[in-house]
């Protein structure tokens, strides 16, 4: 079996590492669609060696596209998710549209790949944000052992996760610094070269930004509606790479050599826990990895049965593209080939 794989948002900086990560897992394709907007018509994007034309979202027809893997941002999929689901094809969402909609499955394929059987209610599948996904990765194996009661994290969410923008933003304001020149700020609200921002996505009533907030309902969705969570998002002048301080509350008692060892084993999950200098992972280590690393494995003695960890991930892989290739390639085996047979 192949599949006809159309990426909308293909010229962003998640929609080209998802032509990337289709290549490099050798996704059985038959033919690959790379879709923008009318800005990025006549422009070429890379799948392997392969150049591909990109052509308009809006003026594309679905039929006969197998699965489409949307990063294009919430408004254009509010749009036009339904529509290419009217017109067959299986819709991947990286965008934060469709997550919390009850009939649209929320999937990390290491957590809960079974939920992907949902996807016939509405034809569209959703990816959760990036902070969520490398957290959630993580926290699954040590819920399965001990049941999380709570969780407190602290994230360092690099530019890329605000897209092309946020990238292009953190290289002219540190160019800018070093010869003198006025400091422009677009994407972010304060200068993000050398400093950082506690600020990510729009101010809820309750003061949490909207990035905390879907930490905390994505992760009840994905892993259990039980788990507390409370965040604090802050963007950092890394361009990949997020990273996240998590405290974590159990019901059972764990300690950190057991922690460490059911980590060692979880899928998806390189443990890199040296008590050294340099025995820990660093963003820029992890860039171009499809793995969730976790370092600095410790037990919190401020709580009853509690563990500190430092969870660093690439955000453009397991925070959007390869999760949703990961999505993409459990609904192929396990569903799309049994609707062909
Ligand atoms: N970056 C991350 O780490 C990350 C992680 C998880 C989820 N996401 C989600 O993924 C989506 C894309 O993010 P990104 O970081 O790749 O952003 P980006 O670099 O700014 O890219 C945005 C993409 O969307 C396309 N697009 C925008 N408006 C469109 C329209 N009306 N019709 C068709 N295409 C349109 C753009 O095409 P043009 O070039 O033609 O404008 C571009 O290809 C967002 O929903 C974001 O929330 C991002």
């Amino acid at each position: 079996m192949s599949y006809k794989v159309a990426v909308v948002g293909a010229t962003g900086v998640v929609g080209r590492e998802m032509l990337n990560i289709l290549h490099e897992r050798k996704f059985p394709v038959s033919e690959v669609v790379a879709l923008a907007s009318r800005r990025s018509l006549g422009k070429e994007v890379f799948f392997g060696d392969k150049r591909l034309k990109v052509q308009a979202l809006e003026d594309f027809d679905f039929r006969g596209t197998d699965i489409a893997l949307f990063s294009a941002g919430g408004a254009t999929s509010g749009e036009w998710a339904p529509k290419a689901a009217a017109q067959g094809a299986v819709v991947i969402d990286n965008s934060s549209f469709w997550r919390m909609h009850e009939d649209v499955p929320l999937i990390v394929p290491e957590v809960n790949a079974d939920a992907i059987a949902g996807y016939t209610r509405r034809g569209i599948i959703a990816n959760p944000n990036c902070s969520t996904a490398q957290l959630v990765v993580a926290l699954k194996p040590l819920h399965d052992r001990a049941r999380i009661k709570r969780v407190v994290v602290s994230t360092y969410q690099s530019v890329s996760g605000a897209g092309n923008d946020g990238v292009v933003e953190l290289e002219r304001q540190t160019k800018a610094i070093f010869v003198n020149d006025p400091i422009e700020k677009k994407k972010f609200t304060k200068q993000i070269a050398f400093n950082v921002i506690p600020h990510i996505d729009v101010f809820m009533e309750d003061g949490f930004t909207k990035e905390e907030w879907k930490m905390m309902a994505e992760t009840k969705k994905i892993l259990d509606p039980k788990i507390k969570l409370t965040a604090t998002c802050v963007r950092v002048p890394v361009f990949i790479g997020h990273s996240e301080a998590v405290n974590i509350e159990f019901e059972d008692a764990i300690t950190a050599e057991e922690a460490r060892d059911i980590l060692a084993e979880a899928p998806g999950v390189q443990v890199l826990d040296r008590r050294e200098p340099g025995g820990y992972i660093t963003p820029l280590e992890c860039a171009g990895d499809y793995n969730t690393f976790v370092s600095r494995i410790r037990e919190d003695i401020t709580v009853e049965n509690g563990l500190a960890l430092w969870v660093v991930s690439d955000n453009l892989r397991k925070g959007a593209a390869l999760n949703a290739v990961q999505i993409a390639e459990v609904l192929a085996a396990r569903h799309l080939k049994k609707q062909a047979a």
